[in-house]
């Protein structure tokens, strides 16, 4: 190498000595008899200074410009005491160049990127067509060099604990985790095609039935749905899989690689096991089934306290089944709730389902006021005097059936850390699970689907219910929540050929369709299956927590925008008519 040291290792302690260094030019600046360049890699900057004495390094020195890539051979020396910067650790020294060659020229780049100005100053979309010039920026690097210490620690942790790592294919069968398949039209059999994997699910399962008995893949999965701050369509699951376990060794399992995780990613050490919540209570209490147990204010139940209420709205809901739901914000932190704002949070509770969102404040004399308040009768106040117990407090109310209820009030929830001023603490990691889902939910048609996939294990006491009573069967299911983030899930699976098939015909497939779409996999569970269970992290969203990023596209290297596309390489694009042609495949309107 002719790179003796990297532009972030230079110490006083190297003084005098001879060295190579090459990188980027982050800055050039020309005090007339000496010019001053600021080398920058991956490891940071060292200050280069160009003296006129020597001639050829002086010359080519001032040809270059930022973003240049040169090399640089010539002496340590200590900067002088006023001189030295505390920001740089190699702040301390210079390297007085005898020779300078640039390597490589460059243009000027569209943003610069030597640290002089805030990305959030430029487009991302600016960013995103130019990301390896992004990536020059120490901090747009460093959600990637945390992602690397997060992917080592889990193969470290899991090699250690007889794991295998394996792939799975990329080119394959739908495999339904509740999105679209990505499609990839199959030249050797025109008309068929691929789909990409959602996730490693099936392939994960047979593994176990091959008896690898623990499985691991860093596992690239596709999925064509919306996208938001937190999705991509390609992105990575930490995909697990284990034989012959119960729920608590797979979430314990869980609970020891994160620590270990968050110990190489942050230096952080981590509480475990983690607190458990059931999907009944995480709803009920918080309002969600990923619900951010950093802040407290949890939503009660005040149908009870509206028993037999004068206002019509609030009892067609009780008469219909539904629940009242409130949620208590504390005097102070209350004042915040003008009128204004609680128009806001009703506005949001509509968004997420519910028909309205009324509220209630005490007053000085334990009376209530709001838009609900001339119907209370005087046990309703003595009830809800219980919810609201002192002078300023607001109940937020949203009467609906049971799930849009807590849905909706649980959404307000959410907002309610900004809306009040609510310091939480950006350091705090507080990881929950969420267990005992249900099996099935209803869908719009009124039939029912799966709540994470139609693998998962019912429980055994309530699988007599599957055919009667389709809701009340509850699940191996447990989703894995950091912050109010869903970052894994995962589940005990049906490793019973019997179980599987009254699965299929609960979410509504003849066997014929079932046998269709997965019979290969019905198949495989027909030669012994052992029983299994595992997980999947979504580890883009993980590292985005851990670096502190707000976004998905942070922590991957070349990402699509909102709109799916990746602005550097123009994906997706029009293929060529004869690829088409050769494929099979005729466009209805031409390429768009
Ligand atoms: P699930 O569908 O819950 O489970 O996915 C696991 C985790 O992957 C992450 N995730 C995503 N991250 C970024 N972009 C997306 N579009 C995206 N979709 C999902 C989430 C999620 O928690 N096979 C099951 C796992 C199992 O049962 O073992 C599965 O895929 O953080």
């Amino acid at each position: 190498m002719r790179r003796s040291h990297s532009c972030g290792a230079l110490r006083a302690s190297h003084a005098s000595q001879t060295v190579v260094l090459q990188g980027w030019v982050n800055r050039r600046r020309d005090l007339g008899g000496l010019i001053f360049i600021d080398l920058r890699d991956r490891e940071g900057l060292t200050q280069v200074v160009v003296e006129p004495d020597d001639a050829a390094a002086f010359a080519a020195a001032q040809e270059v410009r930022g973003e240049f890539v040169v090399e640089v051979e010539g002496e340590v020396r200590l900067r002088p005491e006023d001189q030295r910067s505390e920001r740089s650790p190699s702040g301390a020294v210079e390297v007085v160049a005898r020779r300078l060659e640039v390597l490589s020229p460059a243009k000027t780049p569209p943003f610069l990127v030597d640290g002089s100005v805030d990305a959030r100053e430029v487009s991302e979309e600016l960013r995103l067509k130019h990301r390896y010039l992004d990536l020059r920026r120490p901090q747009a690097l460093a959600p990637l060099l945390l992602r690397h210490r997060v992917t080592k620690a889990i193969w470290d942790h899991l090699d250690a604990q007889g794991f295998v790592q394996v792939e799975t294919p990329l080119l394959t069968l739908s495999t339904p985790e509740g999105a679209r398949d990505f499609v990839v039209p199959a030249r050797l059999r025109p008309g068929a095609f691929y789909a990409l994997p959602q996730s490693p699910q099936l392939f994960k399962q047979m593994l176990m039935m091959s008896g690898v008995d623990r499985y691991f893949q860093v596992a690239r999965c596709f999925r064509d749905e919306d996208l938001r701050a937190d999705r991509q369509p390609d992105f990575t699951q930490l995909d697990i899989e284990m034989a012959f376990v119960d729920q608590d060794d797979v979430l314990e399992l869980n609970e020891g690689l994160m620590a270990e995780v968050v110990r190489a990613a942050t230096g952080a050490e981590i509480p475990t096991p983690f607190p458990r919540l059931s999907y009944r209570a995480a709803m009920d209490r918080y309002g969600s089934d990923k619900p951010d147990i950093r802040f407290e204010l949890e939503l009660t139940d005040a149908s009870t306290a509206f028993a037999g209420t004068e206002f019509r709205g609030f009892a067609s809901v009780l008469d219909g089944g539904g629940t009242i739901k409130a949620l208590r914000v504390p005097a102070g932190p209350a004042a915040a709730l003008t009128r204004r704002v609680l128009d806001e949070l009703e506005a949001h509770a509509k968004r997420h389902g519910a028909r309205g969102m009324a509220w209630l404040r005490r007053g000085a004399d334990g009376a209530f006021s709001g838009p609900v308040a001339k119907f209370l009768g005087d046990g309703e106040r003595d009830r809800l005097a219980e919810l609201a117990p002192d002078e300023g407090d607001v109940l937020l109310l949203v009467a609906d059936r049971w799930k849009t209820a807590c849905t909706a009030l649980g959404a307000v929830r959410s907002r309610l850390p900004e809306v009040l001023g609510l310091e939480l603490d950006a350091e705090r990691l507080a990881f929950l699970w969420v267990v005992d889902f249900p099996l099935l939910e209803e869908d719009e048609d009124g039939g029912w689907t799966y709540m994470h996939h139609p693998f998962t294990r019912p429980f055994d006491e309530d699988l007599a219910a599957l055919e009667t009573d389709p809701g009340s069967v509850r699940a191996h299911a447990y989703d894995l929540v950091l912050n109010g983030n869903e970052i894994g899930g995962g589940s005990l699976r049906i490793h019973r050929l019997d179980v599987q098939r009254r699965m299929f015909r609960a979410l509504g497939f003849s066997d014929a369709e079932a046998e269709r779409r997965f019979g290969f996999f019905l198949e495989a569970l027909a030669y012994g299956a052992p029983p299994h269970g595992g997980v999947a992290w979504g580890l883009d969203r993980l590292v985005m927590l851990l670096s502190g990023v707000p976004s998905i596209r942070d922590v991957i290297a070349f990402p699509k925008n909102q709109r799916g596309v990746d602005p550097l390489t123009g994906a997706p694009a029009p293929v060529e008519p004869a690829q088409l042609a050769e494929l099979g495949i005729a466009l209805e309107e031409g390429p768009s």
